[in-house]
């Protein structure tokens, strides 16, 4: 499929908010990162999910209304890296931000379903999605930005400039 450039696009935020020089490192790659787009259900945005855990196929439908819900909820980022001889996602993630009352109604951000193709993994597209995802957070006044990974991914994270705070909990219900 032939590349298909932003202005043909409908974007879930406005790309100005990813730092224009990560573009241009990706680009030198033959990438390109973006906002999530209401058609890219099409370029395969769960299929690259699925490195990261089961993800299911709820259908396209399905899937623009979760699109639209998370536009609507004004507090979700999401961005995808796409390649430009493919028009496919290689790689994915999110950053939301979250308005609290401490800190004199201070906004936390929380980076969330990160995945990078595994054909696309090592070559330091994932550090660049982080990169851009913090960039994003801080642009929207996050005081601090949080993730949860594996002991696998510390390493990872290290590198993306992150370091071990608390613990991790979780209750699945
Ligand atoms: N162990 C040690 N170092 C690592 C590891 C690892 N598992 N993964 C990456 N690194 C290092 C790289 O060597 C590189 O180091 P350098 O800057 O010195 O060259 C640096 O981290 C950046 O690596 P990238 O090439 O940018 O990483 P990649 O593009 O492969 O993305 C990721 C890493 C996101 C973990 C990818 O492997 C992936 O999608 N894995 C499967 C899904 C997953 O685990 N996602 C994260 C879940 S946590 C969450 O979503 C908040």
């Amino acid at each position: 499929m032939p590349f298909t450039p932003d202005a043909d696009l409908e974007l879930s935020f406005a790309p100005e908010l990813i730092p224009a020089e990560i573009d241009a490192e990706l680009e030198k790659h033959g990438l390109h990162i973006r906002p999530l787009a209401s058609s890219d259900y099409r370029r395969g945005h769960l299929d690259v999910l699925s490195v990261l855990t089961k993800v299911g196929d709820p259908g396209e439908e399905a899937w623009v209304a979760r699109y639209n819900e998370l536009v609507k909820a004004g507090i979700y980022n999401v961005a995808v890296i796409v390649s430009r001889e493919t028009d496919r996602i290689v790689s994915t993630g999110t950053v939301f931000v979250e308005p609290k009352f401490i800190r004199s109604l201070g906004t936390a951000g929380h980076i969330e379903d990160i995945a990078v193709d595994e054909s696309t993994q090592g070559k330091g597209v994932g550090k660049a999605l982080i990169a851009a995802l913090t960039a994003i957070g801080q642009s929207r006044g996050a005081y601090k930005i949080l993730l949860d990974c594996s002991e696998d991914n510390v390493p990872f994270y290290t590198k993306c400039g992150y370091e071990r705070k608390g613990v991790e909990m979780a209750k699945y219900t």
